[in-house]
């Protein structure tokens, strides 16, 4: 049996496949079948270069040896432990060592298995908070237009993408939006951080003069919105939000689930930006997409208001039967080994600028009518096919699968975001498929 033969299964049918035109799939499937490096490999043994890092997530590149042994020995040591009154050294040894990488006041962490279940967990912990403080009334949560902040059924009461809404009930009550910052007409082609936009924090005011601080927890937002198409904090934007948060007493919670472990070549966009949230949610690059993991950061003062009471007694009735998983952690201290020993943070911050210029080197190509980035983030939004949403965006992304590339598309905007340890040659790769393939759609 030819290898090609032996990765292609027969019947496609029983796997209900997530954010997925499952038949369009079916009818013409793409299967990864390996990965190294910077590249995958399909069925067809083509190579295809990684320009998404998987979802967001493979920071550290595809099957380094350090975190391919790590997870080996640690199925073999001790393959599973429970976290419910019990524990394993690893768990604690990466708790100190992620909240460590953090500035000092973040000093304790919560572990999930994915970035939906870190949001949850972010909201509940905020939603308990007040209430271990005396102030239950605080129950209302503020998410963000345009946010992403996962599937369950917190993360999409608090996002704003209508598609991911509309079909699921009424959700979480007593949730309210402030405006994303996507504005073209003001900001379209900048390089990094936009110029226009920072007053629109200023609605979070709005909705405290509404609602009334004394019924709102917390504030949740992307720091660089990513599934939504990449929509970048304007300058002053993120401080503003800090300083509305703290003149209300209303807890900030950062979703790092794409910016943490140097997406955009600082540790955390807390680092990058300078401001410090409350409680920060985290998944994907934590064990560089290896094996699900994610976990919420929060301040001494939030996890110390829950350190009262009867020591005998469980604190917060919250928590998953692979909440620090042994091998999840394994994979997690490995990777964070990859991005020490090899700098990868340093790298992600010194090639940001080639990048840039790679990215922006686009601007004149038809169709292209805004270009973004920060970090390793870029984005190329495409004029829609007039009645044609998404139309030629998918396009796109099927002829740079063809010619070797992968993309992301979120409705006409291609999101791009590469392992971070993409060299020069990779970048011209991407962006020379991209040229050709847009020229090809227009
Ligand atoms: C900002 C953000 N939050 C949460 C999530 C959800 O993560 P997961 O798919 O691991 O549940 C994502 C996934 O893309 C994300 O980008």
């Amino acid at each position: 049996m030819s290898d090609t033969a032996a990765s292609s299964p027969n019947n496609l049918d029983a796997f209900w496949m997530p954010f997925t035109a499952n038949r369009q799939f079916k009818s013409n499937p793409r299967m990864l079948v390996g990965a190294k490096g910077m590249f995958y490999k399909n069925a067809e043994g083509q190579s295809i270069l990684d320009g998404t890092s998987g979802l967001w997530c493979c920071n550290a590149g595809h099957g380094d040896p350090r975190v391919v042994n790590a997870v080996s020995q640690q199925i073999a040591e001790l393959d599973y432990a429970p976290s419910f009154q019990m524990g394993h050294p690893k768990i604690f040894e990466l708790a100190a060592r992620v909240t460590g990488m953090f500035p000092s006041g973040l000093d304790h962490m919560f572990f999930t298995n994915s970035g939906s279940e870190s949001v949850d967990t972010a909201l509940k912990i905020a939603l308990a908070y007040h209430r271990a403080r005396g102030e239950g009334t605080r129950t209302r949560l503020i998410g963000r237009e345009r946010g992403y902040h996962g599937t369950g059924f917190g993360g999409i009461s608090v996002g704003g993408i209508v598609a991911n809404r509309r079909t699921f009930g009424t959700m979480l009550t007593g949730v309210d939006h402030i405006p994303h910052t996507h504005l073209p007409e003001k900001n379209a082609f900048s390089r990094g951080q936009p110029e226009h936009g920072a007053e629109l924090a200023d609605e979070l005011e709005r909705l405290v003069t509404l609602h009334d601080a004394s019924t709102i927890a917390a504030v949740i937002v992307e720091p660089v919105a990513g599934s939504t198409g990449v929509i970048l904090p304007p300058k002053g934007y993120l401080e503003r939000l800090r300083k509305i948060c703290d003149k209300h007493g209303i807890l900030l919670i950062f979703d790092e689930v794409i910016t943490g472990f140097g997406r955009l070549g600082a540790p955390f966009a807390t680092d990058f930006f300078g401001v410090k949230p409350d409680l920060v949610t985290l998944a994907k690059g934590l064990t560089s997409g290896t094996i699900p993991m994610g976990g919420v950061v929060c301040s001494k003062d939030i996890y110390d208001a829950f350190m009262t009471g009867p020591d005998n007694m469980i604190e917060l009735f919250h928590g998953y039967t692979y909440s620090g998983h042994p091998v999840a952690a394994a994979a997690a201290l490995a990777t964070l080994d990859c991005y020490k020993e090899d700098n990868l943070f340093e790298r992600a911050n010194e090639i940001a600028s080639y990048w840039e210029d790679a990215l922006h080197s686009l601007k004149g190509v038809p169709n292209v009518i805004d270009l973004r980035n920060l970090g390793l983030i870029g984005a190329i939004e495409l004029e829609p096919i007039p009645d044609k949403p998404t139309a030629r965006a998918y396009e796109a992304f099927i002829k740079c699968y063809e010619k070797g590339l992968m993309i992301r598309t979120t409705g006409d905007i291609i999101a791009l975001s590469p392992p971070l340890i993409v060299e020069k040659s990779h970048i011209d790769q991407i962006f020379d498929t991209l040229r050709t393939v847009l020229k090809e759609v227009a």
